[in-house]
């Protein structure tokens, strides 16, 4: 028998890269991904694993409680993998309220069936909740986030995830739910929803359209490549400590100009124009309301118990992430077409 592992979120860019590593990984898994496919959600993302034996789409919405039990009802899962959210600041910002049912109660809602469903067989399941560095505020210019660091959400995402967060540990301190936790930096590379900031940057230069930098672009975040994320969540669901929470990170700090600056360099080499030409786009845009200053992670505790590093290192990323984007062209005019179009206006037409 297989054993039957939840995915929730697969459909999206985490998400999706954790669902291939399972079902090539563990053929004897039977991986089923959930997801409602929002704006977010792309099935297109998983096109290469979708006709294997051990690998289900469902669609559905975590925030729908009779539906969420009468699944671990139907499928009896050994193990949960929980990436759906609502995961874009900007969009947490202008409308709050799908951040705190999606986040907050679509995750109570899979603790509640799973508590359910698993009440006599705790000792041979797991819940793991993926998580963002988010959580921890908003760093100064020096120091990093500890698992230990006191939670200070300031974005209506970071708070909604922070909510996330405090209830699965409350579930495992009240019902000794099998739950375990990791709190990771920002991700990059292949299938990222462009409204985000490397592969909006990416397409924008492909474009000659501006690349609108928030602020005077002094914000600093650390950069993981999504594939590395996805070994460690596979080393976390299998080795890491019930109860516990990991933080993953890039150890790659970036001020955004920066970054963009390197972006826009990589990219005229590979478009073949003079460097510089890119550069010129550049246009610096009104801030994020309560943008926070910096964010980075101290991953030593991953290191330490489980023996995860990142692998890729941000040169080779990078490229390969341009390299993507450029060579899938197909998938990103399927998302620029209809509501990017107005999402974009409305986010950066008053900037
Ligand atoms: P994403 O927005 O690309 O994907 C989210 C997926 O969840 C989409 O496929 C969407 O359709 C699905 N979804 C949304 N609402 C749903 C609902 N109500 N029911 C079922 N499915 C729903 O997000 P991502 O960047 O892949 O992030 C995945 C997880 O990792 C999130 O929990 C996020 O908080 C966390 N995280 C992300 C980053 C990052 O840099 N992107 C960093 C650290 C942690
Ligand atoms: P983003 O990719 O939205 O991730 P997060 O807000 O979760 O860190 O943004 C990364 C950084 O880039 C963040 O500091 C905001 C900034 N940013 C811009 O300057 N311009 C943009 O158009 C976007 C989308 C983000």
């Amino acid at each position: 028998m297989k054993k039957n592992i939840l995915i929730t979120g697969g459909a999206g860019f985490i998400g999706s890269h954790v669902v291939r590593l399972f079902v090539n990984k563990y053929p004897e898994y039977h991986i089923i991904n959930l997801d409602a496919l929002t704006y977010a959600g792309n099935l297109e993302n998983l096109k290469d694993i979708d006709s294997k034996p051990n690998y289900t789409f469902v669609k559905g919405d975590i925030t729908d409680m009779n539906f969420i039990h009468d699944l671990f009802k139907e499928f009896q899962f050994d193990g949960v993998l929980h990436l759906a959210a609502e995961s874009h600041v900007d969009r947490s910002i202008s409308d709050p309220m799908a951040f705190i049912t999606t986040n907050i109660i679509g995750t109570v809602n899979l603790l509640n069936a799973a508590r359910e469903i698993w009440k006599d067989s705790f000792e041979t399941k797991r819940f793991y909740h993926i998580s963002t560095d988010e959580v921890y505020g908003s760093l100064g210019e020096t120091g990093k986030f500890l698992e230990t660091t006191p939670y200070d959400p300031r974005s209506p995402y970071s708070a909604s995830k922070a909510s996330s967060d405090h209830l699965v540990r409350a579930y495992f301190h009240t019902y000794k739910m099998p739950v375990i936790l990791s709190n990771c930096s920002n991700n990059y590379g292949a299938n990222q929803f462009p409204e985000k900031l490397i592969p909006l940057v990416i397409n924008n230069i492909k474009n000659s359209k501006p690349l609108p930098i928030y602020g005077k672009g002094e914000n600093v975040r650390d950069w993981l490549f999504v594939e590395d994320h996805a070994l460690a969540i596979d080393l976390i669901y299998h080795k890491g400590r019930i109860g516990e929470t990991y933080n993953i990170g890039g150890n790659n700090e970036w001020a955004n100009i920066d970054l963009v600056r390197k972006l826009c360099d990589i990219m005229d080499k590979k478009m073949a124009q003079e460097i510089g030409t890119s550069q010129k786009l550049i246009t610096f845009v009104k801030d994020r309301a309560g943008h926070d200053l910096r964010y980075a992670i101290d991953a030593t505790k991953i290191k330490n118990e489980l023996g995860w590093e990142p692998s890729i290192q941000f040169e080779e990323g990078f490229e390969q992430t341009i390299d993507w984007y450029l060579n899938n062209t197909e998938w990103l005019e399927n998302i620029l077409s209809g509501d990017y179009e107005k999402y974009y206006e409305q986010q950066y037409e008053k900037r």
